[in-house]
């Protein structure tokens, strides 16, 4: 059996670093009833600073679990995954305190964060203007709609400063409408902060519509299966021509993994 290193290194956020985050080689298992489970294998990203990467992949094929470990909330099995600083991640689930305003889960946020209390409420109010929610710092969380509520777990992730947003499917529960116009919120604030993402998803037009890389990764285990530079000036619309003829191509793809690996 060979041995690699196996470590986390959250590196210091400094103008010199060339990416934002750095997968060398990383796998991971899972013990399962009938022994080790290969979830991800040989799996090499590198972000750029400012760049924009979707991960799509089928259901269940490990878009999480490396979303997980690029967060440091778990360990790769072998590889090594290195940040600049400590990247802020944002569910599917907008996680968001109910019994919190809006405006108190961001500030609870900047608390964290070592913010000074007078500092927070104006921060606060400036992260819910930066995601077009002037006006709902009292709201609390069963006021919103689930638009409105992913724009406040944004506007949280955003407060934490950090270079590199981690994204796991964060509009997926919405309806098509809501999710067109966080699309273009999204795009915009990546345009406007220079902030690095790293964007998992199943939808293929979702991730041809936003990014900048698409990574596909295939099933059991999670390898990256192939990967396409999208060249369609932002901001683009999820009906355009080539966002849709890029995703077919992708689609047939994605199809070609499942069919090989017998999942749907
Ligand atoms: N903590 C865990 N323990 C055991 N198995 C896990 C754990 N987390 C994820 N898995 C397994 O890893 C695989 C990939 O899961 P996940 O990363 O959630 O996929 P995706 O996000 O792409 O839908 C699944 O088979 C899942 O059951
Ligand atoms: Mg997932």
């Amino acid at each position: 059996m060979t041995t690699m290193a196996t470590t986390t290194t959250l590196a210091k956020a400094d103008e010199s670093v060339e990416y934002a985050a750095r997968l060398e080689h990383v796998s991971k298992s899972f013990a399962g009833p009938g022994g080790q489970q290969l979830v991800l294998d040989d799996v090499s990203i590198d972000v750029a600073p400012g760049e924009f990467v979707t991960l799509l992949g089928a259901s269940g094929c490990g878009k999480s679990t490396l979303l997980n470990l690029v967060a440091g909330l778990d360990g790769p099995t072998a590889g090594s995954i290195t940040t600049d600083g400590r990247p802020a991640l944002m569910f599917q689930e907008h996680a968001l305190f109910p019994w919190l305003t809006a405006g108190k889960n961001i500030e609870l946020a900047l608390k964290l964060r070592g913010v000074p209390k007078p500092e927070r409420r104006g921060k606060a109010e400036e992260l819910l203007e930066l995601v077009r929610l002037k006006g709902a710092y009292g709201k609390r969380v069963h006021e919103l709609s689930g638009g409105m509520r992913q724009r406040v777990a944004l506007a949280r992730a955003l407060g934490q400063e950090s270079n590199l947003l981690l994204m796991d499917e964060p509009f997926a529960a919405l309806d098509a409408i809501t999710r067109d116009v966080l699309h273009d919120e999204i795009t915009r604030i990546w345009t406007e902060t220079g902030i690095s993402v790293l964007f998992v998803t199943h939808n293929v037009r979702e991730a041809v519509r936003l990014a900048q890389r698409v990574i596909l990764l295939s099933s059991r285990p999670g390898r990256i299966a192939r990967e396409w530079t999208v060249d369609i000036p932002q901001p683009r619309r999820i009906e355009d021509a080539p966002v849709a003829e890029l995703a077919r191509e992708i689609t047939e793809e994605l199809r070609g993994e499942i069919r090989r690996h017998g999942q749907h």
